[in-house]
């Protein structure tokens, strides 16, 4: 694990991981699996390391890791959650040109010049000979009010702004300063679903982002209908496996039935127990299963992206929108090898869901809990804090054990 500050997840993955011991491969070979945290320190290009799968949580911003990720993933093929080659080079624009070519609605989108020159002496020259004067009230008007104008990078709300008038759009515009800005339809949504992929599982769940952090995601089972709930299922599950990226979150907008994605390049997505709460124990369970299930059976990376693939789907106009999607979902399916996935767990992996239950369920997860909450919020807050935790993880246990039983 190449970590950040995080430390509520890792002491999960960590702890399951121990507890689940040993896995039996097809062929009856036992592979024990050894986990530890990767520190950073230099690195001859030619060293070979020990791992053979890092979950990486930091090269995002840290690039010394970053290259060394790269070192790992090209020369001694380790494989990686995720891919620093896609992740660092297919930011937000790259993500919504693809998924606009593969026909996904992506709300119209438009992206401007830098409202302050790039810090570089060749810009006035240049600006001078080769930047056009543009009308930005013109494209406001021609895509419509309300927009949202943001980074084409983005991440974190950094320089997001909702604008209803020429007057905010000009004070937004303003303010960008040297971030390059896409102004983008908004979309008047009936509901906003957050997909997490890990490996071949996602999770849909009802996101409020006018909410604060630990009130985000709403435990909520039944807020799609079976087909809206499966289209945001192929398109995150679309997105992973055109960019090769195993471990991500998918933000649609759900408005009448149409699914509109807005966002779906997150490096490192947010699994914290304060904001995940009920849906923690999944996270972490399907990323012990997703990591298992690689090294055991010796997945190997792909680096290649082998885009035709997707757009001899996209460009075909003999497909309808439906058809597409079902396409896609053979694809990624087939990329995640997803059933051989759901067999290796069901005859590798039968005990791991009741060691999580155990384990959620017992005083280990409730340190975690308290230790987490302790250091994520001010003293007067800690109390509070751990009964609502306590409240959700305890909703959990109960629907998990019916659920057990039930199977
Ligand atoms: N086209 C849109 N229509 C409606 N709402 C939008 C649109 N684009 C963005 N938003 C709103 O703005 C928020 C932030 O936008 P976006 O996700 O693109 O930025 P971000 O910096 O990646 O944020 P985060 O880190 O929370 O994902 C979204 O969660 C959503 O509430
Ligand atoms: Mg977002």
């Amino acid at each position: 694990m190449l970590l950040g500050t995080e430390e509520d997840w890792p002491r999960a993955f960590e702890e399951i991981l121990r507890r689940v011991g040993p896995v039996q491969g097809a062929g009856g070979t036992r592979y024990a699996f050894d986990c530890e945290r990767i520190t950073i320190e230099p690195f001859s290009l030619r060293d070979r390391p020990r791992y053979s799968l890092v979950i990486d949580r930091l090269a995002y911003w840290y690039y010394h890791p970053r290259e060394w990720l790269k070192k790992v993933s090209l020369m001694d093929g380790v494989y990686l959650l995720n891919s620093p080659f896609t992740f660092q080079s297919m930011e937000k624009h790259a993500a919504y040109c693809a998924m606009m070519r593969l026909g996904l609605k992506v709300p119209e989108t438009v992206l401007v010049p830098y409202k302050n020159p790039p810090d570089n002496a060749r810009y006035a020259y240049t600006a001078a000979r080769y930047n056009q004067p543009f009308d930005l009230d013109a494209i406001a008007m021609r895509i419509g009010y309300p927009l949202f104008m943001k980074p084409y990078d983005g991440g974190a709300w950094r320089g997001v702004s909702r604008i209803s008038n020429p007057a905010e759009l000009h004070a937004a515009y303003d303010q960008s300063g040297e971030m390059l800005m896409h102004l983008q339809k908004a979309i008047d949504y009936d509901v906003f679903a957050r997909s997490l992929t890990i490996g071949a599982e996602t999770m849909v769940m009802r996101f409020q982002p006018d909410q604060p952090m630990h009130l985000r995601y709403a435990v909520d089972h039944d807020f799609l209908s079976p087909q809206t709930g499966s289209e945001v299922v192929t398109i995150g599950r679309l997105v992973n496996s055109f960019f090769r990226w195993e471990f991500n979150s998918c933000e649609t907008l759900v408005k009448g039935g149409e699914v509109y994605p807005i966002d779906y390049a997150n490096a490192c997505p947010d699994v914290a127990l304060t904001s995940l709460h009920y849906y923690f124990p999944w996270a972490i369970r399907a990323l012990v299963k997703w990591c298992a299930f690689v090294l055991v059976t010796g997945r190997r990376p792909k680096l290649d992206l082998e885009t035709d693939r997707f757009f001899d789907v996209g460009d075909d106009p003999a497909l309808t929108y439906q058809e597409k999607l079902e396409a896609y979902r053979q694809l990624a399916d087939g990329y995640f090898e997803a059933d051989r996935y759901q067999d290796f767990c069901a005859t590798h992996l039968p005990h791991v869901d009741e060691i999580v239950l155990d384990w959620v369920a017992g005083p280990d997860f409730d340190r975690l809990l308290t230790d987490t909450v302790r250091s994520t919020y001010p003293a007067h807050e800690h109390d509070k804090f751990i009964a609502h935790l306590r409240g959700l993880l305890g909703l959990w246990v109960r629907d998990e054990t019916a659920r057990l039983r039930s199977a």
